[in-house]
């Protein structure tokens, strides 16, 4: 007899989703997907409805067939009102209307991140570290220790972060969006020292307030329109543009609150090593994502062990809230297996087949060698396999991969693929077994970690200016299909290592779908899209082909979306209004 446990947001959230864990004495298993993959939108802000029904899709269950219910809160522990700054109509409309009468549990922001690295490490014991941009209570800092399945809350501060700060140097002087804050790390080292930021750290306080506000200043409000948009930076600054973004005002901006948080993750690890006495150390929170601070922290604060949860930001809560249940309400000790960070539903390859066949899109069979072959030749690759990634890495399931020896194939998929900014660099994918010959690092599978490259010279497209890397180790056991593609570009090459970028083009959701991996392939410029070992060549296209496809393919999905939209709402709600779920989601 399984038990099912359902965990989501309770607020409006940039990154809401869903997450089910199935159980039963000696069984665990689980599935978690982020509303934008669905929706087809990024940092949708509305209430994880697809989520839920692929979820319980996946489990072949209903609404009715889950246990318990897992959340969060903000502000105030309610589940039907989600507290007065965040009175968004749509989101708490559907939760008045959502068909669940079981028990419903609320736990604060923080404790779930918490929960999802601690209970996916492979560590009975370690301390653990929480920083993002505002948690339950305005939360920015928060110190826990895992002990035997058991995590008990040390300290927290409140006010100003290092989250909410480097958010508002990213979209407030940088002018790099809601989510930017990878761009503004990939454009620091092309700054310098100018001492802009004045803080205060005394133990788990990190205090900004002389450079900075508070709410309502980083209120919600903010991400939606640009019409209430405040700026929280005390001082007012000139604001960057796509032209004038490498001026060294901007990168020096970028450098020194890229210098700012690195000093704060040091002082943090150190903190909080002195405080609990642990040789390991899990980092979850929208701020663990800043792949080149974690690692100052790891060698400075002298863990032993260090990890990192891929999907550190807010779009892991509902796996970190679901967990939390699992191990706490139920009492369960046996860990989930978490190996890979791959947590969403595969495809069956007849309907990959079919749906090739339905839009006559041609495609071939071939060998490990032969894709191998087809990259080492210099061509940009999207590989879809398998179930798509938690958290904003691609991790070789859904891909675009190239050469890396190649110095010109970086600047070619930012122009011809990502059409992004052509500062950001590109991941090296590399065999774990030679890892420590590229790079100074053993491990490191979700791409969290950013270090020294060894031969940059060898993989020029895949280390970033300042010769910095972030890396993703490949085994066998975590991604077979990608290890031995890897392996066969070894075997031509001599080099172990492809250059790794997520499937999807600028301002988009990683893929999820085949359908959403051809439509991306067809509005884009890439040369092979891999379903594995089926391979679509785009010269099998001309360029009114190409258009008519896409066309066709991104009509299909328009549908499917509203369809599923409308199936989630027509099984999982009750006394629903379309007229006021719209009139609420305009508000
Ligand atoms: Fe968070």
């Amino acid at each position: 007899m399984f038990k099912y446990i359902l965990g989501i947001q309770s607020f409006a959230n940039a990154d809401s989703g869903a997450c089910i864990i199935k159980f039963s004495n000696n069984l665990v298993d689980y599935v978690a997907i982020s509303e934008e993959r669905l929706v087809r939108k990024k940092f949708p802000y509305t209430f994880p409805i697809n989520s839920i029904s692929y979820c319980l899709d996946h489990f072949n269950i209903e609404l009715n067939d889950i246990d318990l219910l897992v959340s969060d809160w903000i502000r105030e522990k309610k589940w039907k009102r989600s507290a007065p700054a965040y009175d968004y109509q749509m989101f708490d409309y559907i939760k008045e209307k959502l068909k669940f009468k079981k028990q419903i549990l609320q736990i604060n922001h923080h404790l779930a991140h918490a929960a999802s690295c601690y209970y996916t490490s492979k560590f009975n014991n370690a301390a653990i570290l929480i920083i993002d941009h505002n948690g339950s209570d305005l939360e920015t800092n928060s110190y826990f220790i895992g002990n035997k399945n058991k995590i008990s809350h040390l300290e927290t501060y409140k006010l100003f972060g290092i989250g909410a700060a480097y958010s508002a140097v990213t979209k407030n002087i940088l002018n790099l969006g809601t989510g930017g804050e990878g761009k503004t790390m990939g454009l620091a080292p092309y700054g310098g020292k100018n001492k802009k930021i004045e803080f205060k750290l005394n133990g788990i306080k990190t205090d900004f307030s002389k450079f900075m506000l508070r709410l309502p200043f980083s209120d919600i409000l903010n991400h939606e329109s640009k019409n209430l948009r405040a700026n929280p930076i005390k001082q007012s600054h000139k604001q960057a543009n796509k032209k004038n973004i490498m001026q060294k005002y901007f990168c020096d901006w970028a450098h020194e609150i890229q210098d700012v948080s690195e000093k704060i993750l040091v002082h943090l690890g150190k903190d909080i090593k002195k405080k609990t006495d642990q040789v390991n150390i899990c980092l979850a929170g929208g701020v663990a994502l800043n792949c080149v601070a974690n690692e100052k922290l790891f060698k400075k604060a002298r863990f032993k062990d260090m990890y990192v949860f891929p999907a550190c930001s807010d779009s892991g809560i509902p796996m970190g809230l679901s967990l939390w249940g699992y191990h706490n309400f139920f009492k369960k000790s046996k860990r989930i297996n978490f190996d890979n960070a791959y947590t969403g539903k595969s495809y069956h390859k007849n309907d990959i087949i079919k749906l090739l066949t339905r839009f006559k899109i041609k495609y071939e069979t071939k060998c490990n060698s032969d894709l191998a072959k087809i990259i080492s030749e210099g061509n940009i690759v999207s590989l879809f396999s398998g179930k798509s990634e938690y958290g904003p890495r691609a991790l070789g399931n859904r891909s675009i991969l190239a050469d890396p020896r190649d110095p010109n194939i970086r600047d070619l998929i930012n122009i011809k693929v990502k059409h992004r900014e052509l500062f950001r660099p590109f991941a090296p994918a590399v065999l774990e077994e030679y890892c420590q010959k590229y790079f100074e690092l053993e491990s490191s599978p979700f791409m969290l970690r950013a270090v020294k490259c060894k031969k940059p010279k060898k993989i020029p497209s895949a280390v970033h200016i300042d010769n910095s890397a972030r890396v993703q180790t490949v085994n066998k056991k975590q991604n077979l299909f990608f290890y031995n593609l890897i392996k066969e570009f070894f075997k031509i090459t001599n080099v172990p290592v492809l250059l790794n970028t997520s499937f999807n083009d600028a301002g988009e959701p990683l893929v999820e779908t085949p359908l959403d991996a051809l439509i991306c392939f067809f509005q884009t410029k890439i040369d092979y899209l891999f379903f594995e070992n089926y391979v679509i060549d785009t010269k099998y296209f001309s360029l009114k082909q190409k258009k008519e496809i896409y066309l066709k393919l991104k009509q299909l999905r328009q549908k499917q979306i509203v369809d599923n939209e409308k199936k989630a709402i027509k099984t999982l709600l009750s006394n629903f209004s379309r007229k006021e779920y719209e009139d609420r989601k305009k508000v």
